[in-house]
């Protein structure tokens, strides 16, 4: 079974006497359970307005979206997600954040805090439970973002561009993080990124997308077992094919 896009098309209304705005045009493509699927694609061509699709927070105008068979036409608690940035509430403390969900489905004060502590132990960030997203480091804040999509238990987890905005050094560890905490659960995870290094690193599957109006260009399986070594050779051709796909996109 699978997370399926069925010929989706988006189109957003003009605004100010302007045209309207082709989004997506029936795009397609499957998604396996269990596998990380990146998707790359140029700026502004459509990456976020998916995602937002697929997590129910936005509807098609044509076209759907299933989950192991059944529609997705609303947020649920199946699917999750994690933005790229000021996605922590400031007023909360990182166990707080990560208790935010089990809060609002209304799980009990002492089950949901054991619970999150947990989650933060195996984050890693045990010691930092009572700390507040602004004396956390970008990479720690990004972890205690996934932790608190993670602790819910999605089928699919939806995320975009997470470690856009960090670091090189912190972006490659926290790309082997994610491994290591998806390994031990298995779900599906549709990643959105710019940086063709991490799509390459992370995946089972690169589907490139062409500018908007978006559709899936070309897909790419990776099948190099992990840990993969970022430098090898069939990480190279692989890039290399990739960047290629991507120029012919590029505006002139
Ligand atoms: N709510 C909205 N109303 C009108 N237009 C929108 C809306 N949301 C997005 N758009 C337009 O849809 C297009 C795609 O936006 P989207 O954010 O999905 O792109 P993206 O691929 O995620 O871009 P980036 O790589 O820069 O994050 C853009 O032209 C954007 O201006
Ligand atoms: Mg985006």
């Amino acid at each position: 079974m699978s997370l399926e896009l069925q010929g989706l098309v988006k189109n957003f209304p003009a605004q100010g006497g302007g045209a309207e705005v082709p989004v997506l045009d029936g795009l397609a493509a499957t998604v396996e359970r269990g596998r990380l699927v990146s998707l790359i694609g140029p700026s502004g061509c459509g990456k976020t307005t998916l995602l937002r699709i697929i997590a129910g927070l936005e509807q098609a105008d044509q076209g759907r979206v299933l989950l192991e068979g059944g529609a997705i036409t609303g947020p649920s608690a199946k699917v999750g997600m994690v933005f790229q940035q000021y996605a922590l509430l400031p007023w909360r403390t990182c166990l707080g954040n990560v208790e935010l969900g089990l809060e609002m489905a209304g799980q009990g004060a002492a089950m949901r805090r054991e619970r999150a502590r947990g989650y933060l132990d195996a984050f890693g960030l045990g010691e930092f439970a009572g700390r507040y997203p602004h004396q956390l480091s970008g990479g720690m804040q990004q972890r205690v973002a996934i932790a608190r999509t993670l602790i819910l238990g999605p089928q699919v987890v939806l995320m975009d561009e997470p470690f856009g905005s960090l670091d090189s050094q912190t972006r490659n560890a926290l790309q082997e993080f994610l491994l290591q905490v998806w390994s031990g659960q298995g779900d599906t995870i549709v990643f959105v990124t710019h940086n063709v290094d991490e799509a390459v690193f992370l995946s089972d599957e690169v589907l490139v997308l062409s500018a908007r109006p978006a559709r899936v260009l070309e897909r790419f399986s990776i099948t190099e077992p992990r840990p993969r070594d970022r430098t090898s050779e069939a990480s190279n051709a692989i890039r290399r094919e990739i960047l290629g796909v991507l120029s012919s996109q590029r505006e002139m």
